[in-house]
């Protein structure tokens, strides 16, 4: 079949698209479209519908072609031509209608969409805005204050609420093709205008006063230094202020200023980083794969409980297995007390609510997962114990089942061991809040099976979570590159940095949150606990730890208890800094026999950044990642990094490997090669004035 098929059903004319996967708006896409509305102009139509075969509407502008010589017809013209159509033309939507997919819609005279549809103008998560008239059109048929919290979240809509904004005149329910004709049978019959939506004017006292200022000053907040929010308010303001074509040419402007922008590339690296991390080397696409309809979870504490709301939002039914009826008790209530929360936030209605509580189920007895298809342990992090419930498990579980562990750094290998089914092993590490964070690692086991790894694959998209395969090693990908990063937080500390200013450049660099702010709301027990069972030899070099083993000792645990690096009020828990901290700090650097400095900001970032980026190269070259972008998936979507710089890699590569190596060996000089030995493939690239991203080409 073409891309673009016409046919005329009685008298009115089907235009039928069809771009796998998606139908994105591809150069033969946008001809077909504009070639069929042309001819449809000569024959017998009293009325058009644009469809779309497949699995979805148009899903937007080829994103592939962002960046090659434009080729005619241009969306825009296209988008023209439709709405200059002197017949009615309707826009017939399934699936999702998404950015220039949408805008396409909006430039029809009459839109319908099947219940399940969803619309909605993405472009912002690109780094972009709307750039084919959806800052326009938007506000002119939904209201201005509707279109900016549209257009700015780029969250999608539903169909009833389109129709609601009345962005949508029709909501069908079951065939799309039989009610799209119907719709344009009763246009005809009651002969219909083209209705135009350039031609809506927007009245100027509709608008709340300091409506722009309000949302700029919001922007500012939630997108902190992103260029498109911004735009996007000031072409919604265009469009009230200036005739359509004018408002165009300003979206046009400031779509193509976003578009050539440093943050979009990184935005748009993201978007194909995240779909093929998903990708598994070596592993074939009709790898068969495991039903996974029930779940058992071991450990309800802070991460077990989180981890069962996935599943039971999923309509996957879990049992809890905790030590004893007090701890079930306490790990249903920390559940439904966050159910609750996002109840009064309303993003969860109360019959939700009540489905998903009543699909977790609390235990003491193991025996009750003797049937369930998948087990995820999520105990203390201790080997021993982690080997004796695996050991129960083995004894227990049905043949077939999946024993996943949640991990943070021991050896998979080494749990799999104590079980007659390592193959059957992997590590599911999710990350916390568990049941917010969007990061799954799919850590991998010398022995686990291709069925097993590409079962978690999938199973993570039932979930609504972002996998990344990960090899097994102290720390995975995530924690192994986060000592290195918090390594120098603390070095920096003890040689002079303050807590305040290194979560300041981390922050207004782009970081969600400093790192010292991290380890406050993380517990430093944690970390204090896991070194006390280290030998002084494992725990490494006093410096990395002295500060925080001080506070821990004077019961600042962080955030729990009122304090750690900072002090925290009991009611706002709004921070501040604490005189008391800086004099362990001064003491703790006497002590070592470091004499404090002024630190630049600059050298604050870089030696964070790029002991990140050394950790990582690292970790490629040992074949943990299975690619750069995977790296910056990890980091993007499990630590806060910005998406807008694009993860530690690609960032690295923006900057130039070049760069970033002459500084690491800058940093050996002046802090020893403990530390900061460059990774030979750091090394290399940078010699042969190469980048991460090309190197991939080589290994595939
Ligand atoms: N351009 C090019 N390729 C696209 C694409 C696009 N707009 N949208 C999706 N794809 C590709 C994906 O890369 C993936 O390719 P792969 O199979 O080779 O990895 C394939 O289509 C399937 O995509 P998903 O795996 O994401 O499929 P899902 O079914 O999970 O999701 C979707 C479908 C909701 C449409 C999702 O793909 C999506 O959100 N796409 C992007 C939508 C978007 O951002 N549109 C705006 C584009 S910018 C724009 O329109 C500018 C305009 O204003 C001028
Ligand atoms: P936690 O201390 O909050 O919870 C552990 C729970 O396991 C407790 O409720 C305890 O009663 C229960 N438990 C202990 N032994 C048990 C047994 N034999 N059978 C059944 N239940 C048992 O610990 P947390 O933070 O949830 O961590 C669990 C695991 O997840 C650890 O391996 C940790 O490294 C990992 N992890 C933790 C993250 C975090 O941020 N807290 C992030 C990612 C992974």
């Amino acid at each position: 079949m073409s891309t673009v098929n016409y046919e005329l059903i009685g008298d009115i004319g089907v235009i039928r698209l069809n771009n796998p996967p998606v139908n994105a708006l591809s150069h033969g896409l946008r001809e077909g479209i504009w070639g069929a509305i042309k001819s449809a102009q000569e024959d017998a139509s009293e009325a058009l519908i644009l469809l779309c075969e497949g699995r979805t509407f148009i899903a937007g502008a080829d994103i592939t072609e962002f960046g090659k010589p434009p080729q005619a017809p241009m969306l825009s013209e296209v988008i023209t031509e439709i709405e200059n159509s002197h017949k009615p033309v309707i826009a017939a939507i399934h699936g999702t209608a998404l950015g220039g997919g949408f805008e396409v819609a909006l430039a029809c005279h009459y839109r319908c969409a099947l219940k399940s549809a969803k619309v909605g103008l993405p472009e912002v998560k690109l780094g972009l805005l709307p750039g084919a008239g959806g800052t326009q059109r938007t506000p002119r048929l939904a209201g201005v204050s509707a279109a900016l919290e549209l257009i700015t979240s780029g969250n999608p809509i539903s169909a009833a609420k389109a129709e609601s904004m009345k962005l949508i005149d029709r909501v069908i329910s079951d065939d799309l093709l039989k009610g799209a004709l119907a719709f344009a049978r009763e246009l005809i019959n009651r002969k219909a205008p083209v209705r135009r939506v350039r031609d809506i004017h927007i009245d100027p006292a509709s608008i709340p006063e300091g409506l722009f200022d309000e949302f700029r000053q919001r922007l500012n907040k939630r997108a902190r230094g992103q260029l498109a929010p911004q735009h996007i308010v000031t072409c919604i303001e265009a469009a009230t202020q200036l005739p359509f074509d004018k408002g165009l040419a300003k979206e046009l402007d400031l779509f193509i200023e976003c578009l050539l922008s440093d943050q979009s590339a990184a935005l748009r690296h993201m978007f194909f980083a995240e779909r093929s991390a998903t990708k598994i080397k070596g592993l074939a696409k009709d790898t068969p794969t495991r039903e996974i309809n029930s779940v058992g979870i071991i450990g309800g504490g802070t991460m077990g409980g989180g981890i069962a709301m996935n599943f039971a939002n999923a309509n996957i039914p879990v049992k809890l297995v905790e030590i004893n009826q007090a701890a079930i008790d306490r790990s249903l209530a920390v559940i439904d007390k966050n159910y609750s929360i996002s109840m009064k936030k309303g993003k969860l209605s109360e019959a939700q609510k009540t489905r998903s509580l009543s699909l977790i189920t609390g235990t003491a007895d193991y025996a009750e997962l003797a049937d369930v298809d998948l087990v995820i342990e999520a105990v203390f992090e201790s080997m021993e114990l982690k080997q004796d419930v695996f050991a129960r498990l083995d004894q227990i579980c049905k043949p077939g089942a999946i024993l996943a562990t949640n991990t943070s750094y021991q050896d998979i290998d080494q749990i799999a061991a104590v079980t007659n089914r390592p193959e059957d092993i992997i590590g599911l590490h999710f990350f916390s809040p568990a049941n917010v964070m969007k990061l799954l690692e799919v850590v991998r086991g010398s022995k686990s099976t291709d069925t097993v790894i590409a079962t978690a694959m999938q199973l993570a998209k039932t979930i609504k979570k972002v996998p990344v395969l990960a090899g097994n090693c102290y720390g995975f990908i995530g924690n192994r590159m986060l000592r290195p990063y918090a390594r120098e937080a603390q070095l920096c500390l003890l040689e002079g940095a303050t807590p305040e200013q290194i979560d300041t450049v981390m922050q207004s660099w782009g970081m969600a949150m400093g790192p010292i702010a991290v380890g406050d709301l993380a517990g430093l027990d944690i970390g204090y606990k896991a070194r006390q069972g280290l030998s002084k030899a494992e725990k490494g070099d006093s410096k990395t730890y002295c500060i925080a083993d001080a506070l821990v000792e004077m019961g600042r645990l962080g955030q729990k208890t009122g304090a750690g690096y900072y002090r925290y009020d009991s009611e706002t828990r709004a921070r501040s800094n604490d005189p008391e901290v800086l004099a362990v700090i001064k003491a703790q650097a006497e002590a070592h026999g470091v004499e404090r400095r002024e630190i630049p900001d600059e050298e604050i970032l870089n030696r964070l950044i790029f002991a990140l980026i050394n950790e990582g190269a690292r970790i490629l070259e040992d074949g943990i990642a299975q690619r750069p972008s995977d790296i910056d998936v990890v980091y993007a979507y499990g630590y806060g990094f910005p998406p807008h710089r694009g993860g530690p890699m690609y960032y690295a590569d923006r900057i130039g490997l070049k760069k970033v190596y002459d500084t690491i060996c800058t940093f050996r000089d002046l802090h020893g090669e403990a530390y900061w030995a460059p990774s030979p493939l750091l090394a290399r690239l940078a010699q042969e004035g190469r980048t991460f991203a090309n190197w991939v080409d080589d290994q595939s």
